[in-house]
């Protein structure tokens, strides 16, 4: 019997730890037969690995050279209902959007035939823009959660699955459940998912926010966790208004980290969205407790909602990844959240220069030289050192941030995130002149710049094969 799988040869992209970007050219990778690799060595080892590992030539998959490997993109926060109405009602604050937009929408997944159809339509989106790895929402209704699962399933997409859990709706009462029936109905779904059990498909406890949840609901919720171990999501500090709204729900906690700390929903498996606005004491307690934060700049710059410092939570060693946010944030790419983790921590940078400026605490020539080491990381000069101790998001920071930190924030990094192996091949392979690419390749750049390029410019027309554990699934066979 076959013992390999799959045998790539040509450049592959990954991180090997936290920030760094490994490019591997004229290198050759092989799965097993459960989609687990093998190997990833030079090219130049190739006839003694074909003997080891019993395979010839003609087994070898050779990549052209505008073409890569990188690993699977993970989004760690997306709102899969919410995928119905994506790019629009983006005019409201969240505490607004939430009551005339999301909650009205969501409401109509009580009818498992309308689940269905959308299910359908975000899961295979989201594959088809490299997203291997989903941590999803889903609604208040169990069965059309479980028909989530069971859609993220048969495309084959690795995912996470949250009933929502709300027991408090002041703004709009059809949709909510009591404190009872969500915990009964988190059980069902549970107990549901356990009876599939999926490979890759599993359930997280998913209280929606603490502005929708009592404190009883809250505590059992963290107790239903550490009772069968499970992965827990929700959302944390967002904006100010949702802040304050917590604070009054909940005056007997000092923070927002605390309504959740205290109620055991924060474990090495917990994954809060955003956190702009956590303070340096809340950020030790995620450290702390091992739990991590979902970055979703679209949805933060889209609901006017606010900022995360990525540089400060790196700096608290928090786990963290990317997340779209969908439909808080507009794009359904985590190249998008690529793209706007970086502004969004350029920005941060512009507004602290420019609070220097405006208090006269540096001149001209000091600025221009902060300019340089902010987004150099090589620039080094002595003398404003100090005041440029602020580094923007690199570009291979925000690439680890898609990937291996993502699979950290989820507690998955044992599993996917990387090419290291023994891990699952959770891969894109990406061509830069594919059919129709949005932009040109001009010259004879170097791979780095390849990988730049795809990661400013691509879209899903650059990836032209998405595997999740050594399966091919996209692009799908055409009669699927
Ligand atoms: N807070 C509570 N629910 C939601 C939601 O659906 N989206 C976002 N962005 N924030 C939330
Ligand atoms: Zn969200």
């Amino acid at each position: 019997m076959d013992t390999v799988q799959h045998v790539f040869k040509g450049t592959f992209v990954h991180s090997t730890k936290r920030g760094d970007m490994e490019v591997l050219e004229n290198h050759i990778l092989a799965t097993d037969m459960k989609g687990k690799i093998l190997f990833l060595e030079d090219a130049q080892s190739q006839a003694r690995l074909a003997q080891k590992w019993g395979f010839d030539d003609s087994k070898i998959e050779e990549l052209g050279k505008n073409e890569f490997f990188m690993p699977g993109m993970v989004d760690t926060h997306i709102h899969a209902p919410q995928y119905s109405f994506i790019g629009t009602g983006m005019e409201r604050p969240l505490l607004e959007w939430l009551q005339y937009t999301t909650f009205p929408t969501e409401n109509i997944y009580s009818d498992v035939e309308v689940a269905k159809t959308l299910y359908n339509s975000v899961v295979r989106r989201t594959l088809k823009n490299g997203t291997t790895t989903a941590c999803y929402f889903g609604t208040i209704h169990t069965d059309a959660s479980i028909v989530l699962a069971d859609i993220a399933s048969q495309y084959g997409q690795r995912a996470f699955i949250g009933k929502v859990c709300m027991d408090t709706n002041d703004v709009y009462p059809k949709y909510v459940e009591s404190t009872e029936e969500s915990i009964k109905e988190t059980t069902r779904f549970i107990e549901a998912l356990k009876k599939k059990k999926y490979d890759r498909v599993k359930p997280i406890v998913t209280p929606r926010f603490a502005v929708s949840c009592s404190e009883k609901l809250l505590s059992d919720l963290g107790q239903l966790a550490e009772e069968n171990q499970l992965h827990i999501q929700s959302h944390i500090s967002e904006s100010l208004a949702e802040i304050d709204e917590v604070l009054r729900l909940f005056p007997d906690y000092k923070n927002y980290t605390e309504v959740y700390g205290r109620n055991k929903l924060l474990t090495h498996k917990t994954v809060m969205a955003h956190g702009c606005y956590l303070s340096n004491e809340e950020l030790l307690v995620f450290k702390e407790k091992g739990a991590a934060l979902s970055h979703c700049p679209n949805s933060n710059i889209s609901l006017c909602s606010g900022h995360l410092d990525v540089r400060n939570v790196l700096k608290h060693k928090v786990k963290l990844g990317l997340g779209t946010d969908i439909a808080g944030g507009y794009s359904i790419s985590l190249l998008d959240s690529i793209r706007k983790a970086i502004e969004t921590s350029k920005i941060i940078f512009m507004e602290k220069q420019k609070k220097q400026v405006e208090g006269n605490e540096i001149d001209t020539f000091q600025k221009m030289k902060i300019e340089t080491n902010a987004i150099n990381s090589n620039a080094k000069n002595e003398i404003v050192e100090k005041e440029a101790s602020y580094k923007v998001l690199s570009i291979n920071e925000a690439f680890w941030l898609a990937t291996l930190g993502g699979s950290e924030a989820l507690s998955i990094d044992h599993i996917v995130g990387n090419f290291q192996v023994n891990k699952e091949f959770d891969a894109l392979r990406i061509n830069l002149e594919a059919l129709n690419s949005p932009f040109e390749v001009f010259s004879d750049i170097s791979k780095e710049e390849m990988v730049q390029r795809f990661l400013f410019l691509g879209d899903d027309r650059n990836i032209t094969a998405v595997y999740v554990a050594g399966r091919r699934v996209m692009p799908l066979p055409s009669n699927a």
